[in-house]
């Protein structure tokens, strides 16, 4: 009897000393939902919805510090990237992140598990009642009218006092899908022209990209050398989402025609995550997935490519795979050099908070040593895709500041592709790397677009490379694609060769471009692209002109010019 009352009085204390949870307050919200959706009704209260919660990281800042003093050509510490045991502890959170969050989960009731090497993203899965309740949300049916596809969503979420400053999100709440997911960046659909375009019977590639952009071509245009590269330990990623299948036997047609100087077994490897896979039957080769790597393998000479298959058994929610295939590559102790990813799409269905987890995603990474390159988006000053706007509509992540953003040419004197994506972020700052080069542009730019972009953010693409009348093989045709989807991966080839060399002499490979690219001797090195403009949003968009453009960025490669800029 007296011990009990004893355990009765001291779990009184206990409890009064620790956090209740019961006053909430508002942690994100949003007016409305994105443009083109529209509210059905109430979620069902027993519908399971699988969430996340980012914890407060312990150090971005420090580890920002640290990716600019390694990837700052001059610095003291450049190119001495950080090993994984460094990253993360810049990355976890602090103890008290850890147990407070805990707290509140033990006394909901809730067991999450770890789902990011640093611990910085939880999971697990409650009832809409229980999430309604908890994080005092009005969790609803949404539907994309175009598509008709419905996801659950709520324009509002609140967190207890005791977990602000320790939790930075809880995800999936007022982020969108994106509804165009399943489109991959290309323009303009393959063409089935084999007739055309006979492989066995073409005598020779030809050697322009005036009318046709092949391998040969680009090589003669920006000098990449078809020697092959040396280093098996310089390996150049290749990012595959949605279903989209790198085809190997289209590969091998595509390098017979394209580059019979490289051995026939010439081809990639595979990694998968999320369930991913990469069945090889013709007709489930992806138009998307075919490009990337006969655009890698078929220009990166040697260089040892990985396809990553992430499949749909997203841990990320309605990140489709963005946030896990990034965390997969965190993992490992050895990452690709180069990541090249022709997938994105516009910033404004993203909560600002997940734009910067996702981005902060790439500062480790970079932080690493991979340099992490991106299709710019097709839709010109509209977006991912074209479509109608007022204001511009920038695309993510070509808005963050910590990965390399490409846009898209077009002839051998080239001139801006017009669906070639770009602007300025509407969530990320100018970093300093490129605010003198921006600068540059806006006052030549004067009042034009004014009110339609914001001049204080982020401003991409960052470079550019060749985006029309691209040939590649998929499911034994050959035909031709549009897209700032075949920069990326001709542009990320050209780092990669960079990096062999680098590699080669003893010297770490490139990492995080930007501060290299935007400095002096970066920008020498690439061919200034200065006509064309992207249109869209109901106006002429911007216009390329010398120097730094939201068209061509800095301009396309020079291979040679690079290879003295890195130093060799
Ligand atoms: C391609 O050329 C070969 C040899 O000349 C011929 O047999 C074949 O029918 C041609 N294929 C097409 C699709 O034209
Ligand atoms: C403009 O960009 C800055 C980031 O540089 C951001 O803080 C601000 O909210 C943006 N303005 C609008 C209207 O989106």
């Amino acid at each position: 009897m007296l011990s009990k009352l004893a355990f009765l009085a001291s779990f009184v204390a206990a409890v009064s000393a620790n956090p209740v949870f019961r006053s909430l307050v508002v942690h994100e919200q949003r007016e409305n939902a994105p443009d083109g959706f529209v509210m059905i009704g109430a979620a069902p209260a027993n519908k399971m919805l699988n969430l996340r919660l980012a914890l407060v990281n312990s150090d971005m800042a420090g580890l920002e510090n640290s990716l600019y003093a390694v990837s700052t050509p001059g610095s003291a510490l450049y190119g001495q990237h950080l090993t994984k045991e460094e990253v993360e502890a810049f990355v976890k959170p602090s103890s008290d992140s850890v147990s407070i969050v805990n707290q509140f989960l033990a006394a909901n009731d809730i067991q999450a598990n770890t789902i990011s090497p640093a611990g910085d993203w939880l999971a697990f899965s409650i009832p809409v009642s229980k999430a309604n309740e908890i994080f005092d949300a009005d969790f609803s049916v949404f539907q994309h009218v175009q598509t008709g596809r419905q996801s659950v969503r709520t324009l509002t979420y609140s967190i207890p006092t005791e977990l602000v400053g320790h939790l930075n999100l809880v995800h999936p709440t007022i982020t969108f899908e994106n509804p165009f997911a399943n489109l991959p960046v290309v323009s303009s659909p393959l063409k089935a022209v084999a007739a055309a375009q006979n492989l066995t019977s073409r005598q020779s590639t030809p050697s322009s990209c005036k009318t046709l952009v092949t391998p040969s071509c680009l090589q003669d245009l920006y000098g990449i050398p078809t020697t092959l590269a040396t280093q098996s330990s310089s390996t150049l990623g290749v990012s595959g989402f949605i279903d989209q299948f790198a085809n190997k036997a289209d590969l091998t047609s595509f390098l017979r025609a394209q580059r019979p100087d490289l051995p026939s077994s010439t081809t990639f490897t595979l990694q998968t995550l999320d369930g991913g896979s990469n069945p090889q039957s013709a007709s489930e080769a992806g138009v998307e997935a075919n490009l990337d790597t006969q655009y890698t393998v078929g220009i990166a000479s040697g260089v040892p490519t990985v396809f990553i298959s992430v499949g749909d058994d997203f841990h990320d929610g309605n990140l489709e795979g963005f946030l896990d295939i990034i965390n997969f590559l965190l993992g490992e102790s050895d990452p690709p050099h180069v990541l090249t990813t022709s997938y994105g799409q516009n910033e404004n269905t993203i909560s600002r908070s997940l734009a910067t987890q996702l981005c902060n995603a790439y500062m480790q990474l970079g932080a690493r040593g991979t340099s992490i390159l991106f299709a710019s988006g097709d839709g010109g000053v509209s977006g991912s895709q074209s479509g109608s706007c007022s204001a511009f509509l920038p695309t993510f992540p070509s808005g963050c500041p910590f990965m390399t953003s490409v846009g898209a040419t077009t002839g051998v004197t080239e001139t801006a592709a017009d669906f070639s994506s770009g602007g300025f972020s509407n969530f990320f700052a100018t970093p300093s790397y490129q605010s003198a080069a921006v600068s540059s542009f806006l006052s030549a730019l004067g009042s034009t677009n004014s009110g339609r972009f914001n001049r204080s953010g982020r401003a991409f693409p960052d470079v550019s490379a060749q985006g029309e009348n691209v040939e590649i093989v998929v499911g034994g045709e050959t035909g031709t694609v549009a897209g700032t989807s075949c920069a990326s991966p001709i542009f990320a080839s050209v780092i990669a060769l960079l990096n062999d060399r680098l590699v080669a002499a003893g010297k770490s490979p490139l990492g995080f471009l930007n501060p290299f690219l935007y400095s002096a001797a970066g920008t020498a090195a690439l061919n200034d692209v200065t006509s064309g403009s992207n249109p869209g949003c109901n106006t002429n968009g911007f216009t390329a002109r010398a120097g730094w453009d939201p068209v061509t960025g800095l301009g396309t490669p020079n291979f040679a010019k690079l290879l003295t800029a890195v130093g060799l």
